[in-house]
Protein backbone atom coordinates (compact mmCIF):
# COMPACT_ATOMS: atom_id res chain seq x y z
CA UNK A 1 0.00 0.00 0.00
CA UNK A 2 1.14 3.44 -1.00
CA UNK A 3 1.37 6.48 1.94
CA UNK A 4 1.52 8.82 -1.11
CA UNK A 5 -2.06 10.05 -1.39
CA UNK A 6 -1.88 12.62 -4.86
CA UNK A 7 -5.85 14.09 -3.86
CA UNK A 8 -4.64 14.85 -0.43
CA UNK A 9 -1.98 16.98 -1.82
CA UNK A 10 -3.89 18.51 -4.17
CA UNK A 11 -6.75 19.56 -1.91
CA UNK A 12 -4.06 20.90 0.69
CA UNK A 13 -2.76 23.30 -2.20
CA UNK A 14 -6.17 24.26 -3.76
CA UNK A 15 -7.25 25.20 0.26
CA UNK A 16 -3.92 27.23 0.51
CA UNK A 17 -4.39 28.94 -2.75
CA UNK A 18 -7.76 30.11 -2.00
CA UNK A 19 -6.10 31.28 1.82
CA UNK A 20 -3.67 33.72 -0.60
CA UNK A 21 -6.25 35.11 -2.64
CA UNK A 22 -8.44 36.02 0.49
CA UNK A 23 -5.18 37.25 2.28
CA UNK A 24 -6.31 40.88 3.53
CA UNK A 25 -2.79 42.00 4.46
CA UNK A 26 1.01 41.11 4.35
CA UNK A 27 0.60 39.65 7.81
CA UNK A 28 -1.74 36.59 6.43
CA UNK A 29 0.58 36.06 4.11
CA UNK A 30 3.73 35.62 6.10
CA UNK A 31 1.53 33.11 8.66
CA UNK A 32 0.64 31.36 5.40
CA UNK A 33 4.18 31.34 3.99
CA UNK A 34 5.03 29.72 7.22
CA UNK A 35 2.70 26.78 7.28
CA UNK A 36 3.53 26.23 3.77
CA UNK A 37 7.17 25.70 5.17
CA UNK A 38 7.20 24.82 8.31
CA UNK A 39 6.72 22.03 10.31
CA UNK A 40 3.26 21.15 10.34
CA UNK A 41 3.65 21.25 6.18
CA UNK A 42 1.86 18.56 4.49
CA UNK A 43 4.36 19.00 1.34
CA UNK A 44 7.32 18.66 3.89
CA UNK A 45 5.40 15.84 5.59
CA UNK A 46 4.95 14.04 1.98
CA UNK A 47 8.86 14.88 0.99
CA UNK A 48 10.02 13.39 4.14
CA UNK A 49 8.30 9.49 3.59
CA UNK A 50 9.44 9.92 0.05
CA UNK A 51 11.76 7.13 1.16
CA UNK A 52 9.34 5.20 2.68
CA UNK A 53 7.67 4.82 -0.73
CA UNK A 54 8.10 2.66 -3.82
CA UNK A 55 11.39 3.49 -5.66
CA UNK A 56 9.53 3.96 -8.89
CA UNK A 57 6.83 6.54 -7.03
CA UNK A 58 10.02 8.16 -5.53
CA UNK A 59 10.61 10.61 -8.46
CA UNK A 60 6.80 11.39 -9.34
CA UNK A 61 6.33 12.26 -5.70
CA UNK A 62 9.15 14.21 -5.53
CA UNK A 63 8.18 16.26 -8.60
CA UNK A 64 4.64 16.75 -7.35
CA UNK A 65 5.82 18.50 -3.72
CA UNK A 66 8.06 20.94 -5.59
CA UNK A 67 5.65 21.79 -8.78
CA UNK A 68 3.08 22.52 -5.49
CA UNK A 69 5.56 23.94 -3.68
CA UNK A 70 6.52 26.35 -6.69
CA UNK A 71 3.20 27.53 -8.01
CA UNK A 72 2.19 28.28 -4.03
CA UNK A 73 5.10 30.35 -3.88
CA UNK A 74 4.39 32.14 -6.86
CA UNK A 75 0.90 32.83 -5.58
CA UNK A 76 2.50 34.24 -2.34
CA UNK A 77 4.41 36.79 -4.48
CA UNK A 78 1.58 37.62 -6.53
CA UNK A 79 -0.50 38.00 -3.67
CA UNK A 80 2.18 40.22 -2.13
CA UNK A 81 2.24 42.64 -5.42
CA UNK A 82 -0.78 43.15 -5.07
CA UNK A 83 -1.23 43.87 -1.50
CA UNK A 84 1.84 46.10 -1.78
CA UNK A 85 -0.14 48.79 -4.46
CA UNK A 86 -3.77 48.44 -3.09
CA UNK A 87 -4.60 52.10 -4.90
CA UNK A 88 -2.81 50.84 -8.14
CA UNK A 89 -5.40 47.45 -8.08
CA UNK A 90 -8.75 49.24 -7.01
CA UNK A 91 -8.11 52.08 -9.33
CA UNK A 92 -8.38 49.45 -11.89
CA UNK A 93 -10.66 47.77 -10.96
CA UNK A 94 -12.72 50.68 -10.11
CA UNK A 95 -12.25 51.91 -13.93
CA UNK A 96 -12.93 47.88 -15.05
CA UNK A 97 -15.79 48.23 -17.62
CA UNK A 98 -17.24 45.13 -18.26
CA UNK A 99 -18.39 44.82 -21.59
CA UNK A 100 -20.98 42.67 -21.82
CA UNK A 101 -22.89 44.06 -19.45
CA UNK A 102 -22.94 46.89 -21.75
CA UNK A 103 -23.68 45.64 -24.54
CA UNK A 104 -26.40 44.14 -22.95
CA UNK A 105 -28.06 47.24 -22.29
CA UNK A 106 -27.29 49.79 -24.49
CA UNK A 107 -30.11 49.71 -27.90
CA UNK A 108 -29.37 51.90 -30.88
CA UNK A 109 -30.43 55.49 -30.39
CA UNK A 110 -32.85 57.21 -33.22
CA UNK A 111 -33.99 60.14 -34.38
CA UNK A 112 -36.94 61.95 -32.43
CA UNK A 113 -40.52 61.59 -34.04
CA UNK A 114 -40.62 65.21 -35.03
CA UNK A 115 -37.29 65.43 -36.77
CA UNK A 116 -37.98 62.38 -38.95
CA UNK A 117 -41.71 64.34 -39.59
CA UNK A 118 -39.88 66.47 -40.78
CA UNK A 119 -37.22 64.80 -42.60
CA UNK A 120 -40.38 63.28 -44.50
CA UNK A 121 -41.98 66.37 -45.09
CA UNK A 122 -38.82 68.45 -46.44
CA UNK A 123 -38.44 65.13 -49.16
CA UNK A 124 -42.02 65.50 -49.83
CA UNK A 125 -41.76 69.07 -50.62
CA UNK A 126 -38.40 68.73 -52.49
CA UNK A 127 -39.97 66.40 -54.66
CA UNK A 128 -42.21 69.14 -55.85
CA UNK A 129 -40.10 71.17 -56.81
CA UNK A 130 -39.11 73.04 -53.38
CA UNK A 131 -36.12 73.88 -51.73
CA UNK A 132 -35.78 74.38 -47.97
CA UNK A 133 -34.51 77.28 -46.33
CA UNK A 134 -33.76 77.56 -42.44
CA UNK A 135 -33.96 81.14 -40.61
CA UNK A 136 -33.16 81.73 -37.11
CA UNK A 137 -34.94 81.10 -33.48
CA UNK A 138 -34.74 84.65 -32.28
CA UNK A 139 -36.21 87.38 -33.95
CA UNK A 140 -36.85 91.02 -34.57
CA UNK A 141 -40.32 92.43 -34.62
CA UNK A 142 -39.76 93.43 -38.11
CA UNK A 143 -39.20 89.96 -39.16
CA UNK A 144 -41.79 88.54 -36.82
CA UNK A 145 -45.01 91.22 -37.59
CA UNK A 146 -44.10 94.10 -39.25
CA UNK A 147 -43.27 92.24 -42.49
CA UNK A 148 -45.54 90.44 -42.00
CA UNK A 149 -48.53 92.92 -42.08
CA UNK A 150 -48.43 93.39 -38.59
CA UNK A 151 -47.53 97.18 -37.63
CA UNK A 152 -47.36 97.81 -34.15
CA UNK A 153 -50.38 97.89 -31.94
CA UNK A 154 -52.28 95.67 -35.14
CA UNK A 155 -54.76 93.20 -33.37
CA UNK A 156 -53.80 90.05 -35.13
CA UNK A 157 -50.72 90.44 -33.00
CA UNK A 158 -52.80 88.80 -30.45
CA UNK A 159 -53.21 85.63 -32.49
CA UNK A 160 -49.38 85.17 -31.57
CA UNK A 161 -48.59 85.10 -27.01
CA UNK A 162 -45.28 85.89 -27.63
CA UNK A 163 -41.86 85.50 -25.60
CA UNK A 164 -40.06 88.68 -25.51
CA UNK A 165 -36.26 88.50 -24.84
CA UNK A 166 -35.14 90.77 -22.00
CA UNK A 167 -32.70 93.32 -23.71
CA UNK A 168 -32.19 97.09 -22.92
CA UNK A 169 -35.16 98.08 -25.74
CA UNK A 170 -37.64 95.74 -24.61
CA UNK A 171 -40.52 94.11 -27.00
CA UNK A 172 -37.84 94.24 -29.96
CA UNK A 173 -36.34 90.65 -29.76
CA UNK A 174 -38.34 87.36 -29.63
CA UNK A 175 -38.45 83.68 -29.43
CA UNK A 176 -40.18 83.32 -32.80
CA UNK A 177 -44.22 82.32 -32.96
CA UNK A 178 -44.29 81.02 -36.26
CA UNK A 179 -41.76 80.08 -39.00
CA UNK A 180 -43.34 82.91 -41.38
CA UNK A 181 -40.31 85.56 -40.56
CA UNK A 182 -38.07 82.91 -43.05
CA UNK A 183 -40.62 83.87 -45.92
CA UNK A 184 -39.52 87.55 -45.49
CA UNK A 185 -36.33 87.08 -44.72
CA UNK A 186 -35.92 85.10 -48.43
CA UNK A 187 -38.00 87.17 -50.41
CA UNK A 188 -35.36 90.51 -49.08
CA UNK A 189 -32.66 87.91 -50.12
CA UNK A 190 -33.63 86.02 -53.67
CA UNK A 191 -35.08 87.81 -56.11
CA UNK A 192 -38.40 85.88 -57.62
CA UNK A 193 -39.16 83.32 -58.74
CA UNK A 194 -39.02 81.44 -55.39
CA UNK A 195 -40.16 78.00 -54.28
CA UNK A 196 -38.92 77.27 -50.94
CA UNK A 197 -40.47 75.04 -47.29
CA UNK A 198 -38.88 76.41 -43.87
CA UNK A 199 -39.14 74.23 -41.55
CA UNK A 200 -38.03 75.41 -37.44
CA UNK A 201 -39.11 75.29 -34.06
CA UNK A 202 -41.27 78.04 -32.77
CA UNK A 203 -42.59 79.22 -29.21
CA UNK A 204 -45.61 80.74 -28.39
CA UNK A 205 -47.00 81.76 -24.23
CA UNK A 206 -49.62 78.96 -24.84
CA UNK A 207 -50.80 76.44 -21.99
CA UNK A 208 -50.04 72.55 -22.70
CA UNK A 209 -52.85 70.80 -23.76
CA UNK A 210 -53.42 67.61 -26.02
CA UNK A 211 -52.66 69.63 -29.25
CA UNK A 212 -50.92 72.48 -27.84
CA UNK A 213 -47.25 72.92 -26.33
CA UNK A 214 -45.99 76.09 -26.11
CA UNK A 215 -42.38 75.07 -28.36
CA UNK A 216 -43.19 73.39 -31.22
CA UNK A 217 -42.12 72.91 -35.14
CA UNK A 218 -43.60 74.58 -38.22
CA UNK A 219 -42.76 74.32 -41.87
CA UNK A 220 -43.36 77.57 -44.14
CA UNK A 221 -44.39 77.35 -47.33
CA UNK A 222 -43.61 80.10 -49.86
CA UNK A 223 -44.14 79.91 -53.79
CA UNK A 224 -43.52 83.58 -55.75
CA UNK A 225 -43.99 83.63 -59.39
CA UNK A 226 -46.23 85.51 -62.44
CA UNK A 227 -49.44 84.32 -62.34
CA UNK A 228 -49.67 82.23 -59.29
CA UNK A 229 -53.49 81.43 -57.89
CA UNK A 230 -55.42 79.95 -55.27
CA UNK A 231 -55.91 76.97 -57.38
CA UNK A 232 -52.42 76.42 -57.19
CA UNK A 233 -52.49 76.82 -53.49
CA UNK A 234 -55.32 74.45 -53.08
CA UNK A 235 -53.93 72.01 -55.35
CA UNK A 236 -50.59 71.92 -53.61
CA UNK A 237 -51.69 71.24 -50.20
CA UNK A 238 -54.34 68.29 -51.60
CA UNK A 239 -50.91 66.99 -52.96
CA UNK A 240 -48.58 67.72 -50.06
CA UNK A 241 -51.62 65.38 -47.95
CA UNK A 242 -51.96 62.35 -49.64
CA UNK A 243 -48.05 62.25 -50.10
CA UNK A 244 -47.57 62.33 -46.52
CA UNK A 245 -50.55 61.27 -44.64
CA UNK A 246 -51.92 58.49 -47.41
CA UNK A 247 -53.87 58.71 -50.38
CA UNK A 248 -57.02 58.13 -48.30
CA UNK A 249 -56.55 60.98 -45.87
CA UNK A 250 -59.15 63.61 -46.44
CA UNK A 251 -58.56 67.91 -45.97
CA UNK A 252 -60.30 70.61 -46.57
CA UNK A 253 -59.57 74.43 -46.81
CA UNK A 254 -61.95 76.95 -44.58
CA UNK A 255 -62.09 80.58 -45.17
CA UNK A 256 -60.03 82.48 -42.34
CA UNK A 257 -57.63 85.35 -41.33
CA UNK A 258 -53.56 85.85 -41.47
CA UNK A 259 -52.53 89.78 -41.81
CA UNK A 260 -49.99 88.18 -44.20
CA UNK A 261 -52.06 86.41 -46.61
CA UNK A 262 -55.51 87.62 -48.65
CA UNK A 263 -57.43 85.85 -49.05
CA UNK A 264 -56.77 83.35 -46.04
CA UNK A 265 -57.67 79.84 -44.99
CA UNK A 266 -57.08 77.55 -42.82
CA UNK A 267 -55.98 73.90 -43.71
CA UNK A 268 -57.33 70.64 -41.98
CA UNK A 269 -57.69 67.20 -42.08
CA UNK A 270 -59.89 64.06 -40.58
CA UNK A 271 -58.70 63.77 -37.44
CA UNK A 272 -56.97 60.36 -37.07
CA UNK A 273 -57.66 59.22 -33.61
CA UNK A 274 -61.16 59.14 -34.36
CA UNK A 275 -61.05 59.06 -38.52
CA UNK A 276 -63.77 61.78 -38.26
CA UNK A 277 -66.40 60.68 -35.91
CA UNK A 278 -64.96 62.99 -33.40
CA UNK A 279 -63.12 62.77 -29.84
CA UNK A 280 -61.12 64.57 -27.66
CA UNK A 281 -58.31 65.18 -29.50
CA UNK A 282 -60.17 67.14 -32.29
CA UNK A 283 -62.51 68.38 -29.52
CA UNK A 284 -65.36 66.81 -30.98
CA UNK A 285 -64.79 68.19 -34.44
CA UNK A 286 -63.65 65.22 -36.62
CA UNK A 287 -60.96 67.37 -38.01
CA UNK A 288 -57.83 68.47 -36.80
CA UNK A 289 -56.49 72.02 -37.81
CA UNK A 290 -52.97 72.06 -39.15
CA UNK A 291 -52.09 74.98 -40.23
CA UNK A 292 -52.94 78.15 -42.64
CA UNK A 293 -52.23 79.59 -45.67
CA UNK A 294 -53.68 81.77 -48.34
CA UNK A 295 -52.15 84.15 -51.12
CA UNK A 296 -49.15 86.40 -50.42
CA UNK A 297 -50.58 90.08 -49.29
CA UNK A 298 -49.41 92.79 -51.78
CA UNK A 299 -48.26 94.54 -48.02
CA UNK A 300 -45.86 91.39 -47.53
CA UNK A 301 -44.14 92.03 -51.22
CA UNK A 302 -44.07 95.93 -50.51
CA UNK A 303 -42.49 95.52 -47.27
CA UNK A 304 -39.61 93.27 -49.00
CA UNK A 305 -39.33 95.06 -52.03
CA UNK A 306 -41.01 93.14 -54.63
CA UNK A 307 -43.60 94.61 -57.41
CA UNK A 308 -46.69 92.94 -56.32
CA UNK A 309 -48.28 94.41 -59.42
CA UNK A 310 -45.34 91.63 -61.08
CA UNK A 311 -45.66 88.76 -59.03
CA UNK A 312 -48.28 86.88 -57.19
CA UNK A 313 -47.43 84.34 -54.57
CA UNK A 314 -49.18 81.49 -52.53
CA UNK A 315 -47.44 80.70 -48.79
CA UNK A 316 -48.60 78.03 -46.14
CA UNK A 317 -47.52 77.42 -42.77
CA UNK A 318 -48.25 74.10 -40.25
CA UNK A 319 -47.30 72.33 -37.53
CA UNK A 320 -44.90 69.60 -37.85
CA UNK A 321 -45.49 67.86 -34.52
CA UNK A 322 -48.91 67.62 -35.38
CA UNK A 323 -48.34 66.04 -38.62
CA UNK A 324 -46.43 63.30 -36.50
CA UNK A 325 -49.27 62.72 -33.96
CA UNK A 326 -51.89 63.09 -36.96
CA UNK A 327 -49.78 60.48 -38.92
CA UNK A 328 -49.07 57.96 -35.82
CA UNK A 329 -52.52 59.15 -33.63
CA UNK A 330 -50.66 60.60 -30.81
CA UNK A 331 -53.58 60.89 -28.58
CA UNK A 332 -52.00 63.80 -26.72
CA UNK A 333 -49.45 66.00 -27.85
CA UNK A 334 -47.37 66.97 -24.54
CA UNK A 335 -45.97 63.11 -25.09
CA UNK A 336 -43.61 64.31 -28.23
CA UNK A 337 -41.81 67.14 -25.62
CA UNK A 338 -41.59 64.85 -22.48
CA UNK A 339 -38.58 62.49 -23.75
CA UNK A 340 -40.49 59.07 -22.40
CA UNK A 341 -38.15 56.45 -23.99
CA UNK A 342 -40.98 53.83 -23.29
CA UNK A 343 -42.60 56.51 -25.82
CA UNK A 344 -40.12 57.41 -28.23
CA UNK A 345 -38.63 54.34 -28.97
CA UNK A 346 -41.70 52.96 -30.95
CA UNK A 347 -41.42 55.33 -33.86
N1 LIG B 1 -47.87 81.72 -39.48
C1 LIG B 1 -49.21 81.24 -39.30
C2 LIG B 1 -49.36 80.69 -37.90
O1 LIG B 1 -48.39 80.34 -37.30
C3 LIG B 1 -49.53 80.13 -40.26
C4 LIG B 1 -49.61 80.64 -41.66
C5 LIG B 1 -50.81 81.10 -42.14
C6 LIG B 1 -48.48 80.67 -42.45
C7 LIG B 1 -50.90 81.57 -43.43
C8 LIG B 1 -48.58 81.16 -43.75
C9 LIG B 1 -49.78 81.60 -44.21
O2 LIG B 1 -47.53 81.21 -44.57
O3 LIG B 1 -49.87 82.06 -45.48
O4 LIG B 1 -50.43 80.63 -37.40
Amino acid sequence: MSLFDPSLLAAAEAAIAQRIAEAGGLDDLRAIEDEVNGRESVFLATRAEIGMLDKDLRPQVGRAVNDALRRLDDLLSQRRDELASPGEEQGLSAERMDLGELMAVSRRGHLHLVTQAQMELEDVFLGMGFSVAEGPEVETDWYNFEALNMPPDHPARGMFDTFYLQTPQPGTLMLRTHTSPVQVRLMESERPPISAVMPGVVHRRDTADARHTPTFHQIEGLLVDRGVTFGDLAGTIEAFTSAYFGPSARSRLRPSYFPFTEPSAEFEITCTICAGAGCRTCSGTGWIELGGCGLVDPAVFDAVGIDPEEWTGFAFGFGIDRCAQMRHSIADMRALMENDLRFLEQF
